[in-house]
């Protein structure tokens, strides 16, 4: 397909909020928050997250809208157009192969929430208690076969969308059906919130213990906020080429930040109560929101139809997703090759599948085997998220914040000077600082700080 369509753009303002929104809500927020919270002791860590969203999240998105609405180009192209050449580009080049490691193992995750559907159909979890709800996930995951087709059935309607370049079609009815998503969390929120003992879920979720939260907690944290917010990979920035001109960048991203982390908690209220009241183990890992969940819907009247929807509308928050990873692959390949783009979908698609394949099987076959001291499931995520993508968002931080002119960036963020309302001009005086120093040094200081490097100093 040829750039000048894609580079048409977004129709409008809620149209841009929504693809935007769209790439960033999905198993982010209901799937993995949940879990690395639980994971990671609760309330402390939310906190953390909470300021890794306001003081590097948000400003790294509106870094990336506007090195891509500038550039015009995909990740690479935007970085080596503004860059003049110098070696920025390889920022762009990092988000590229992240995609490949995160879309490997989001596609298998997002296959268990095919499966979830036609569990939901054949109500098969009406009659189980935890015990063997929980067996019935432990035991799907651990199948050779089963899993892998569902990641390729996912991948597969990925893949369709990128290919037939659909996703106007796909970002109108996800205006639609995220609403809907929405709704049908609160209505678990409400469900899970007076089941007996919920108190010590919500206690979980926000009253902070700060003994709980460790160097890692934190690590988790800060890449949890690029990856929910589908940063420091060129998503946005891709995404920020098809925003148009006349558009509030920055008004732009704090609408979506805002969506993307109200989805979050409200997911969370509607996880811990049930994890508590039902007695889960909240460290139980990636399984916890497919463990939980059928239980509140076993409690819920109706609760057979709405698991059907809840978990179709998951598969379809995963899919918004997936495609805005992908697209990062072959808008790539597409502009700065000249690949054909079914070419370089179909080929990038297939290759992803393929290195999604071990991370599947580390669940079952192949569990003994270990990279780094992880399954390949943790290692490609925690690879990606606590460290590629926190390192692609300083790269996006310090272009933005020092490689270009500050006029440039002031020129793009008021639409060439259009935009003159006090809330605007104060927010860009307040980006202006975030992105130059607060953002790039609280990465910095969260690596040194996992690393170990203040142990010294503190001991
Ligand atoms: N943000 C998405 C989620 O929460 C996942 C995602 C989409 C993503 N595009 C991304 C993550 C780019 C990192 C980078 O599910």
């Amino acid at each position: 397909m040829s750039n000048e369509v894609k580079r048409d753009g977004f129709g409008s303002k809620i149209g841009i909020i929504a693809a935007a929104a769209g790439s960033a809500i999905g198993l982010g927020n209901i799937w993995k928050f949940p879990y690395i919270t639980g994971e990671n002791g609760g309330a402390a860590f939310i906190l953390v997250y909470l300021i890794c969203i306001a003081l590097i999240g948000l400003p790294v998105m509106v870094a990336e809208f506007t090195i891509g609405r500038r550039a015009q180009k995909n990740a690479v192209g935007s970085y080596r157009t503004l860059g003049s050449g110098g070696p920025w580009f390889l920022g762009g080049f990092l988000g590229v192969i992240t995609a490949f490691i995160i879309l490997a193992y989001y596609g298998v995750v997002a296959g268990w929430t095919i499966k979830y559907v036609i569990f939901s159909l054949g109500n098969n979890f009406s009659a189980m208690n935890t015990g063997e709800i929980s067996e019935l996930f432990g035991d799907f995951i651990s199948r050779p076969v089963e899993p892998i087709i569902y990641q390729i059935i996912f991948m597969a309607f990925t893949s369709f969308i990128v290919f037939f370049g659909i996703k106007t079609g796909i970002e109108r009815a996800s205006k639609i059906l995220m609403p809907l998503l929405l709704v049908l969390i609160l209505l678990l929120d409400i469900r899970a919130l007076t089941l007996p003992g919920a108190s010590a879920g919500f206690n979980f979720l926000f009253k902070p213990e700060w003994s709980r939260l460790s160097a890692t907690g934190v690590l988790e944290a800060l890449g949890h906020a690029f990856f929910t917010l589908s940063l420091g990979m060129g998503t946005m920035i891709t995404y920020g080429s098809y925003i148009r001109k006349k558009e509030n960048l920055v008004s732009t991203a704090f609408s979506v930040t805002i969506a993307d982390t109200v989805i979050a908690l409200l997911a969370g209220l509607a996880i811990f109560p049930a994890v508590f009241s039902f007695g889960v183990e909240p460290g139980a890992g990636p399984g916890l929101v497919f463990v939980t969940l059928p239980q509140v819907f076993n409690q819920i009247t109706g609760g057979y139809f709405m698991s059907i929807f809840f978990f179709i509308l998951l598969a379809l928050a995963a899919l918004t997703s997936s495609i805005s990873i992908l697209e990062v692959v072959v808008a790539y390949l597409d502009e700065e090759f000249k690949i054909k783009r079914h070419v370089a979908t179909i080929g990038a698609a297939a290759v992803i599948t393929l290195m999604g394949i071990p991370t599947s099987l580390g669940f079952g076959k192949m569990s003994g085997v270990t990279l780094f001291g992880y399954n390949f499931f943790d290692a490609y995520d925690k690879l990606a998220s606590n460290f590629l993508m926190p390192l692609g968002g300083l790269v996006a931080a310090l272009f933005v914040g020092w490689g270009i002119k500050w006029d440039i960036v002031e020129d793009e963020l008021t639409n060439g000077g259009e935009l003159k309302g006090k809330v605007t001009l104060v927010a860009i005086k307040i980006f202006k600082h975030t992105i130059r120093f607060i953002a790039p040094v609280a990465v910095l200081i969260v690596f040194l700080y996992k690393l170990g490097a203040f142990n010294a100093i503190i001991a």
